[in-house]
């Protein structure tokens, strides 16, 4: 159950309109580093600079409200077809965990959903527990689409993956 009121008592600047805006070419050395702060500890899946700026567009990034130019977080949007999108590569800098802006950039990437008029959105996990707070629920691997695994060939756990699939319908 998407528990609506819950998330939106969280307010990542407390006093300051949180700001969150598309990504820009300037913001992919600070998504480089934060995505794959998390993934050498296993945490994620690493990006490179290539798969970022290619993909540029579908990533959103929040920024600390009195520096906007500073990265607190980001996230992408991928769409796969007529009706389903991927969330991924979200990461929070770990000096700002906790804070609510997780949560807002989930809001923000499945507002962007909606506005799209996507049914379903999946994504790969080992935060299960953070993402069912949204109402994803996990399913079977096998479960989705073939195509979903295009991103798969480059992923150092390619036949060995141990994220959780999730997925939510709008
Ligand atoms: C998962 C992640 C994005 C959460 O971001 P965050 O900004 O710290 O999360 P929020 O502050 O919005 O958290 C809101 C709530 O979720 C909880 N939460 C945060 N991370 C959680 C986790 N990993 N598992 C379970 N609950 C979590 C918080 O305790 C908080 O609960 P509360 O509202 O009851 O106090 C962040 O920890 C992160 O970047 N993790 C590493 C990368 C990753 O795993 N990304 C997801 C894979 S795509």
């Amino acid at each position: 159950m998407f528990e609506k009121a819950r998330l939106h008592a969280v307010e990542p600047f407390p006093g300051q309109q949180p700001l969150a805006r598309k990504a820009r070419l300037t913001d992919v050395n600070g998504m480089f580093r934060i995505i794959n702060h998390y993934a050498e500890k296993q945490r994620m899946l690493p990006k490179t600079h290539l798969q970022l700026y290619e993909n540029l567009r579908d990533y959103s990034v929040a920024t600390e409200g009195s520096a906007p130019n500073r990265l607190v977080g980001c996230g992408a949007l991928h769409i796969y077809w007529e009706n389903l999108a991927e969330i991924r590569a979200l990461a929070v800098a770990p000096e700002n965990a906790n804070r609510g802006i997780g949560t807002y950039l989930v809001e923000l990437l499945l507002n962007e959903a909606r506005e799209m008029q996507i049914e379903q959105v999946f994504l790969f996990t080992y935060e299960p527990r953070f993402f069912s707070r949204f109402g994803f629920i996990q399913v079977e691997h096998r479960t989705m689409p073939l195509k979903v695994y295009n991103e798969c060939f480059h992923c150092p756990k390619f036949n060995k993956c141990d994220e959780l699939a999730m997925v939510l319908h709008l």
